[in-house]
């Protein structure tokens, strides 16, 4: 048996929406266990549960029925401040709208997490410069996000989700808005974040070719996981 450390662990869980007398199953009996250091892609069609799979790992939603834990955290025994601290303090968030401030430069938005941490200016500026760098953007300190490429705002969005040095970060969708090419640089840059910093990655992509970064696959289909394998 190996002994790998657990990140994530979804047992029987259930996500029914109601929306007046019609509800809507998004997520149907999903048992799913994820280990540190793991990067696993989720995949499937429009409307499938991504998103809300990705949702209730951080805790921002609430399963119908079934539990989650996340880093030993049993999340049905927090209430909302507990979860929010939580999320701040373990958990990277990767959108695909890059979520950056505008009128803050590439440096600022990267110092947005240190300040909650309470460091001095010098030291927050230091590290988030530390950060840039590590995504190959120490030259763009001081852009703003709109003198950026897409490509590059997303790079600025995974300093930032690396600042509170988080043990997990959920990526949903983060290359919907680029092109073949860039999405290809930035899943590769999360996968070596991955591998250097053992954080855990889970991946959110309906774009197939970027599987091949994944050790494991999950296959979705009308909230039901269909298929976890593992990428040769
Ligand atoms: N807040 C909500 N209220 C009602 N239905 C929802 C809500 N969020 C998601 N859904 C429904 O749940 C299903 C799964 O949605 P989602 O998790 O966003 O899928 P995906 O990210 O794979 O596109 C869809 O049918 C969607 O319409
Ligand atoms: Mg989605």
């Amino acid at each position: 048996m190996s002994q790998r450390k657990l990140v994530v662990k979804l047992e029987n869980v259930w996500k029914v929406y109601r929306t007046g007398r019609v509800g809507t199953i998004a997520l149907r009996n999903v048992n799913l266990d994820i280990s540190k250091g793991e990067f696993i892609a989720v995949v499937g069609p429009s409307g499938s549960g991504k998103t809300t799979l990705i949702n209730i790992i951080a805790g921002l939603d609430k399963p119908s029925k079934g539990r989650v834990w996340v880093l030993g955290r049993d999340l049905g025994n927090l209430d909302e401040d507990e979860l929010s601290r939580f999320r701040r303090g373990k958990i990277g968030f990767i959108f695909q709208q890059f979520h950056l401030i505008g009128r803050l430069t590439a440096l600022e938005n990267v110092e947005i997490p240190l300040m909650a941490m309470g460091l001095p200016p010098k030291e927050k500026r230091e590290v988030a410069l530390k950060l840039l760098r590590e995504v190959g953007l120490g030259d763009r300190a001081d852009h703003k996000p709109f003198e950026l490429s897409g490509g590059e705002q997303q790079r600025v969005a995974i300093a930032r989700a690396l600042a509170a040095n988080p043990e997990l970060i959920l990526a949903d969708e983060p290359t919907g808005n680029l092109d073949s090419k860039t999405a290809h640089s930035v899943i590769s840059l999360l996968k070596n974040v991955c591998r250097s910093r053992r954080v855990t990655v889970v991946l959110v992509t309906h774009n197939h070719e970027l599987l091949k970064y994944a050790g494991r696959i999950a296959w979705l289909k009308d909230g039901e996981v269909i298929k976890v394998e593992w990428v040769a």
